[in-house]
Formats: C-alpha cells, structure tokens, sequence
C-alpha cells in the first residue's frame, strides 16, 4: 500500500502516524497521534474518517489512553479500560466501527483480567493490531467479490469516500473499482463532490486518479439527472452502520442517491465489512445520526457561503432503506434481496 491511512510506530508504548485527510488533496501530510485525546479530535475533525479507518484508529486510541495507566493492579486497570473506551467513544455516534472496536478491545481486556498488567497491555495491543491486518485482508476481500459485479464499459457513481482512505485497507466500494480495474476491466466513476465536506472532490476523485481510473466529479446535486441522461449503470457506496433489516447509514446525501437510482432502475450496491453492521438495531430509525458543527454548512472551508444567523441543520448521515438496495457486499458474501432473513443468512453471526 503506497500511502496507508494509518501506521502504528513501535511495540504498544509507541504512537500513531496518520494521514492528515483534511489536507488532501492540496497536501499529503502524516501527524503523529501521541495520546487518547489527539486521537478523538483527530476523529472528531475528520482528519481520519470513514468506518472502518474509524474502528482501526478507535483500537490505537485505546492502546494511548492505556499508556497512561499508573494505577496498582488488575483492578484498577479494568477500570481504566473501560474509561478509556467510554471517553473515545464520544467522537463520533454514527460509524458502528468505532465501538465495535472499542468493544472488542474491552473483551479481550475481561478475558485475561486476572493476568498481570503487562501482559494484558501486551494483549490489546495485539488486538489492536489484528484489528488493522483483518481490514487490509477484507477489504481486498470486498473489493473481490464486488468487482463481479462490474460490467464491461460500466458507468458508476459512488458518493463520499469509501476508498483506501476510509480504511487501512484498499477501501470499500472503491475497492471494487480498484478490482475491476485490475482484472482489466474498462468503465468509468461519476463522484458526487458530496457536500458539505466534500469527501468525494477531494479524496475519492484523488484516489480513482491516482489509480488511473476514468473519474469525472459531479455535483451532488447532479446526480439523478446523470442517471437519467448519462447512463450510469451501477451505483457503489459504502456505509457507516446496518440495521439488522438491512438499512443502512452512510454519508448525508446517499439517500438521494439510492431514490434516484430506484427511480431509473439503476442497480444501488452497498459495500461494507461484517463490523459495519450493528444486529442489534431492528431497523435504521434506530441509527444514531451525527449532526456535526453548523459552520460546515455556513463557513464553506473558511469562507462564509450564508448569511450571519441563518438558521441551519446538518445532519451527518442518512438511512438508506434496504428496499432501496439491490445488494450489499460484504466479505461473507452478497446480501440480495437484503432482508433481515438474507443480512443473518449471509453473515451468520
Ligand atoms: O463523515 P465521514 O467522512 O467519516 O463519512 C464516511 C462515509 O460516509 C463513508 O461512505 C463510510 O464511512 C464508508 S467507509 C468505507
């Protein structure tokens, strides 16, 4: 992988290293993540993002916070644990990931509680680290078995960014393109800049040209009537977190998307790992949805885009109903139809 999204230095008292995304594309610059708390604002501000990226720093964010146990005992230590995962838990609601990770971290703490403190240290942070290497394998994994999907001389849309940035693997959905492209296939990506934050101008666009993919950056808002007059064939995103019917939430504005490809019977994929869904969730009512800082909307990257005082909501993510989903990818397999019925078939938890 030549730029990984995230690079842990040293044995479990060493840091992080990861890409600064709200940089790119202007600057490819790596920040070192020393302690608990750099690593929830790096989260909280987007500088990583994306789930499963999400859920890979969450595990070295515990491995910091642990760092800074000075306490006597296996008790105390427990405690420590969980506080650590309580407070980096509160970055960001949305991505399932992030407590997926956390909560395994926290098993794997209880199961050997009664262990010396070295040793458990030693243990979380080789669960951390296989959080890392299982991503890398299942995204390849994802990217496989999606890019079957792909027909010759295809025209693709995809919203956000679902690539290697939003991992610390070959990415999601964009790791089907990344596939298909491999197994010399031709066809091209419509990106939705997806506003506010713009994830799919400045990361998916970056990471398509990089692989020498045909990319072409479309407005959100242009998207259904590329479908109706441009012949976008397939649609691929990735996701945040999936109800156990199969809803699934993923970057604000995907809803749209997935109405508009129903609505010219265009074939709308979702593309995300087994962390990715939360069973024990009925339905995506149930998704807890980020609303993230008004001046994202108002302050356009520093520039002011609305009027002093206006009134603003910003939700993060939408749901996408499961209705509205030809099938998702997961690396156990395609989910399609996606009902609850197919989601525990598929996954068999
Ligand atoms: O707010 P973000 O940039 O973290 O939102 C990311 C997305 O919505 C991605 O599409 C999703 O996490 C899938 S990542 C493979």
């Amino acid at each position: 992988m030549r730029n990984p999204t995230i690079i842990w230095r040293g044995e479990s008292n060493g840091y992080a290293e990861l890409i600064d995304q709200t940089l790119l594309p202007g600057e490819l610059r790596y920040i070192e993540i020393r302690t608990k708390e750099d690593m929830w604002d790096t989260i909280k501000r987007l500088a990583i993002r994306g789930a499963p990226a999400i859920g890979v720093a969450a595990a070295y964010g515990m491995v910091l916070g642990i760092q800074e146990f000075r306490g006597d005992g296996a008790a105390e230590f427990a405690i420590h644990v969980q506080n650590v995962a309580a407070y980096l838990g509160t970055s960001r609601p949305t991505a399932v990931n992030l407590f997926w990770a956390l909560d395994r971290l926290k098993a794997c703490q209880s199961e050997i509680a009664s262990h010396s403190v070295a040793d458990q240290v030693n243990a979380l942070f080789d669960s951390a680290k296989l959080i890392e290497t299982e991503d890398q394998e299942i995204c390849s994994e994802l990217g496989r078995i999606g890019a079957e999907l792909v027909q010759e001389g295809d025209l693709l849309l995809t919203h956000c960014n679902a690539g290697a940035l939003a991992t610390s693997g070959s990415g999601t959905a964009l790791s089907v393109m990344f596939h298909a492209k491999e197994s010399g296939k031709q066809f091209r990506v419509f990106v939705d800049e997806t506003r506010p934050l713009l994830q799919g101008a400045r990361l998916t666009t970056w990471e398509l040209m990089e692989a020498q993919i045909d990319a072409t950056l479309i407005c959100d808002s242009m998207a259904a009537h590329a479908m109706k007059t441009q012949g976008v064939s397939r649609v691929f995103v990735g996701a945040d977190r999936i109800a156990a019917n199969g809803d699934a939430a993923n970057k604000i504005g995907t809803y749209g998307v997935a109405v508009a490809a129903k609505a010219h019977g265009v074939p709308f994929y979702v593309v995300a790992p087994q962390s990715t869904f939360d069973l024990s969730l009925a339905c995506g009512d149930e998704i807890p949805i980020e609303e993230r800082d008004p001046k994202e909307i108002t302050e356009q990257f520093g520039t002011r885009t609305a009027p002093q005082g206006v009134q603003t909501w910003s939700p993060a993510f939408d749901v996408t109903p499961a209705s509205f989903i030809t099938g998702i990818v997961t690396e156990k397999g395609i989910i399609s139809p996606v009902s609850r019925e197919e989601v525990l078939r598929v996954l068999d938890p």
